[in-house]
C-alpha cells in the first residue's frame, strides 16, 4: 500500500500538487483561522488567568484572617511563582505585607508572616530571599521593617526567632529587624534577629549579620566586621519591576 502511494506522488506533476494543497485561496482561509485560534486562545488565557487571580486573591485574603499555616502554603509555593510583579504584589499586599508601589519582591521569595513586614519605596528584594515579619507578634510594630531604596540581594535570609541551647524548655526568642533607607544586604547573606542594618550600611557578600551595623560603613565576614567606611553622597533610586520578573 505504501509503495503504491509512492507511486502515485511520483507521477503527478509536483506543480499540481502545491496549487490543490497550498493554493492561494487555502493559505488565506488558513492564515484567518489560525489568527482566530489564536486570538480566541490569548482570550481564554486571558478571562481564565483572571478568573484565576480573582480566586486566589479571595484564598488568600482569607487565609491571611484565619490561617497562618495555609497562608504561608499559597504564598510560598504558588504566589511566589507567579511571573508578573504587579499581580504578585498584589497578593502579597492581600495578605497584609505592607510595600511601596515601586519597590519589587522578586520571584521565588519565602515570607513568613506578612502581617509583620514593611518595605517602603523603591526596593529591590532579590531571589531566593526569606523575609521573616514574625516578630510583629510582640506587639509593638513590624516584625521586619525595610526602609526606602534598599537593595537585598538574591538568597539573602532574615531570621527573626531563635532558640535558646540553654533553656530547658528550647524557649524561642523573637525580636524585630531594621534595614534603613540605601542599605544594601549583598547575596547569599544572613541577618540574624534584633540587628539594624543602618542608613547606607553595606553587607558584603555571603556575611552573617548579629550585631548592629553603622551607618555608611561596609562589613563582611562571619560574623560580620567593619571592613571600610561607605561614602555619604548616594543619590541613586532604585527601580526593578519589569512585566515578567
Ligand atoms: C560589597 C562589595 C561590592 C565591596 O566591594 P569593594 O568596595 O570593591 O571592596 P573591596 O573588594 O575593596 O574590599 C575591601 C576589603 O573588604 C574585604 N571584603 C570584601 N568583601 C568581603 C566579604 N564578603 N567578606 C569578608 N571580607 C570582604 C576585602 O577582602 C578587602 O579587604 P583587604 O583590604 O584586607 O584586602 C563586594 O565585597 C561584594 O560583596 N560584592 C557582591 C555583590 C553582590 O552580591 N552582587 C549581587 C547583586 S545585589
Amino acid at each position: 500500500m505504501t509503495e503504491l502511494l509512492t507511486d502515485w506522488r511520483a507521477r503527478v506533476p509536483r506543480r499540481l500538487l502545491t496549487v490543490a494543497w497550498t493554493g492561494p485561496k487555502a493559505t488565506e482561509a488558513t492564515e484567518t483561522t489560525v489568527a482566530r485560534v489564536a486570538a480566541m486562545r490569548k482570550l481564554g488565557l486571558a478571562v481564565g488567568g483572571s478568573a484565576g487571580l480573582v480566586g486566589l486573591a479571595a484564598l488568600v485574603t482569607q487565609a491571611a484572617r484565619s490561617d497562618e499555616l495555609f497562608l504561608g502554603y499559597l504564598l510560598n509555593t504558588v504566589v511566589n511563582k507567579i511571573p508578573f510583579p504587579t499581580a504578585r504584589l498584589a497578593l502579597y499586599r492581600a495578605a497584609g505585607l505592607r510595600i511601596g508601589p515601586d519597590s519589587n519582591i522578586m520571584m521565588n521569595v519565602r515570607v513568613m508572616t506578612p502581617q509583620g513586614i514593611e518595605i517602603g519605596d523603591h526596593c529591590i528584594i532579590g531571589e531566593f530571599c526569606q523575609l521573616d515579619g514574625r516578630a510583629v507578634r510582640l506587639g509593638e510594630g513590624p516584625g521586619l521593617t525595610i526602609g526606602d531604596n534598599v537593595n537585598i540581594g538574591a538568597y539573602t535570609a532574615f531570621i527573626a526567632g531563635s532558640h535558646e541551647p540553654d533553656s530547658p524548655d528550647f524557649a524561642g526568642p523573637l525580636a524585630r529587624t531594621v534595614v534603613q533607607d540605601r542599605a544594601w544586604i549583598t547575596m547569599n547573606c544572613t541577618v540574624l534577629s534584633g540587628v539594624t542594618v543602618s542608613e547606607g550600611a553595606v553587607v558584603s557578600a555571603a556575611s552573617l549579620v548579629n550585631k548592629d551595623v553603622p551607618p555608611y560603613t561596609m562589613v563582611g565576614g562571619v560574623p560580620a566586621k567593619y571592613l571600610k567606611d561607605r561614602s555619604r553622597d548616594l543619590r541613586y533610586t532604585l527601580s526593578n519591576r519589569a512585566r515578567w520578573i
